[in-house]
C-alpha cells in the first residue's frame, strides 16, 4: 500500500471497519462453540469456505478491475485485496487450529501424508511467510522481494483448491469456486501478453 498520496477516509471507509465485518462470522462461530450449538464438522465447514472464499475476492480483484476499470466495487476490493488475503489465513488458521484441537495427534501423523490434507498443511505452510510480511512495513522494506514472496500464493491458491476437491472425494464445490477465478486470471494474462499492459499487483 503506497504511504505516499493517501486521501482521508470517512471512518465507516476504514481499514478497521472492514476489518470488523471479515472477522465477525469467525466471532459467530466461537460464541456458538461456546454455547455448544456448532460441531467440529460444521465448523471445519464453515471456516473451510469462508477462508476459500476470501481467498477468492483476493484473487479476482486485480482481473476485476482491469475488465471493469470504471467500476466502483473492483477498485475497492483491489485496493483492499490484502485484507481479504489476511482474512484468508485468519479462517484458515482457525480451520488448522480447530482441527489440531479435535483430532488426537497420532491420527494427525497418521493422516499426514493423505494426499487432501497433505495439500492442506502444504498450502497452509505457504501462506505463513506471506502473512507475516503483509503489513505496510514488510512491503516498504522487501519491495520486490515481497512480490517474489506473495507471487507463492498462487500454488498456495492451487494447493487450497486440490484439498477442497480431495478432502471429501468431491470436485464439484471446489470446481464451482474455482472456475470464475481461472477464467479472471486467464483474462488478466491474456491482456498482459497481448496489450503489454502493465498491472498494479499491489495498491
Ligand atoms: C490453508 C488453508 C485451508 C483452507 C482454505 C481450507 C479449506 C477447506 C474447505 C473449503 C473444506 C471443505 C469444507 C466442507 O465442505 O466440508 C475443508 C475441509 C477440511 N479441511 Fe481444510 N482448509 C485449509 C487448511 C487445512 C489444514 C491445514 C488442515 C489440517 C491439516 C485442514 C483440514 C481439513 C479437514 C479435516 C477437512 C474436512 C472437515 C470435515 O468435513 O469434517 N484444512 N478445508
Amino acid at each position: 500500500m503506497g504511504l505516499g498520496n493517501k486521501k482521508l477516509l470517512p471512518w465507516w471507509r476504514s481499514k478497521f471497519i472492514l476489518w470488523g465485518f471479515l472477522m465477525l462470522p469467525g466471532l459467530m462461530f466461537t460464541i456458538a462453540l461456546l454455547r455448544d450449538s456448532m460441531s467440529y464438522s460444521n465448523l471445519m465447514h464453515a471456516t473451510g469456505e469462508f477462508s476459500a472464499r476470501f481467498l477468492i475476492f483476493s484473487l479476482i480483484a486485480t482481473p476485476l478491475s482491469m475488465l471493469l476499470p470504471k467500476s466502483k466495487f473492483p477498485k475497492w476490493l483491489n485496493r483492499n485485496k490484502r485484507y481479504f488475503g489476511l482474512a484468508a489465513f485468519a479462517y484458515g488458521l482457525y480451520h488448522t487450529i480447530a482441527y489440531l484441537v479435535e483430532v488426537p495427534s497420532d491420527q494427525v501423523i497418521g493422516e499426514f501424508f493423505e494426499i487432501g490434507l497433505l495439500t492442506a498443511w502444504i498450502a497452509f505452510i505457504i501462506w505463513i511467510p506471506m502473512a507475516i510480511t503483509s503489513t505496510d512495513g514488510w512491503v516498504n522494506r522487501l519491495k520486490i522481494t515481497w512480490k517474489k514472496i506473495h507471487n507463492w500464493g498462487y500454488l498456495a491458491a492451487l494447493f487450497v483448491f486440490l484439498h477442497w476437491a480431495l478432502i471429501h472425494l468431491n470436485w464439484k464445490p471446489a470446481l464451482v469456486h474455482v472456475t470464475p477465478v481461472l477464467i479472471l486470471q486467464g483474462y488478466r494474462w491474456w491482456v498482459v501478453f497481448t496489450k503489454k499492459k502493465t498491472i498494479k499487483t499491489t495498491e
